[in-house]
């Protein structure tokens, strides 16, 4: 079921901007109404200014969506261009700003041994910030 979600995630990849980095990022999200987005993470000058892929992607579902958004799955894929597939799992504030729209989220990733996870948003980040 996940599968075409991981396969958005992985064809968005390629639309990196990393050029500091060399890492490119791809993540995909979907939601309850059964619509699937797509972002990647976008570098700058100013490093610090880097947005994740899933945080892009987040951008674009809330921007298609709105406030009732609720996120169902994410699936995360990345690549070092010319060096293949690397694990990764979204970063700690990826977790806490997706649990934000999908505290039932379940999350696709690829571990460092390039092994297929995937694991409730709750168990990426337990105990998260709420107002
Ligand atoms: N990056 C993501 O896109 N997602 C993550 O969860 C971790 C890191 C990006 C940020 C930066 O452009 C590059 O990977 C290297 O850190």
């Amino acid at each position: 079921m996940a599968q075409d979600l991981i396969e958005l995630a992985q064809a968005v990849l390629h639309k990196a901007y990393a050029p500091y980095s060399g890492f490119h990022v791809g993540a995909a999200i979907r939601s309850a109404s059964g619509q699937t987005y797509a972002g990647c993470n976008v570098e700058n000058a100013s490093y610090g200014l880097a947005i994740c892929a899933e945080r892009s992607a987040l951008a674009a579902a809330v921007s298609a969506e709105g406030a009732t958004l609720r996120i169902l799955e994410v699936a995360v894929r990345a690549e070092r261009p010319g060096l293949g597939a690397h694990g990764a799992s979204p970063c700690g504030a990826c977790r806490q700003a997706l649990i934000e729209l999908g505290p039932e989220a379940l999350v696709h990733y690829l571990d460092l041994q390039l092994r297929p996870v995937s694991r409730p948003i709750t168990e990426l980040l337990v105990d998260s910030f709420r107002l």
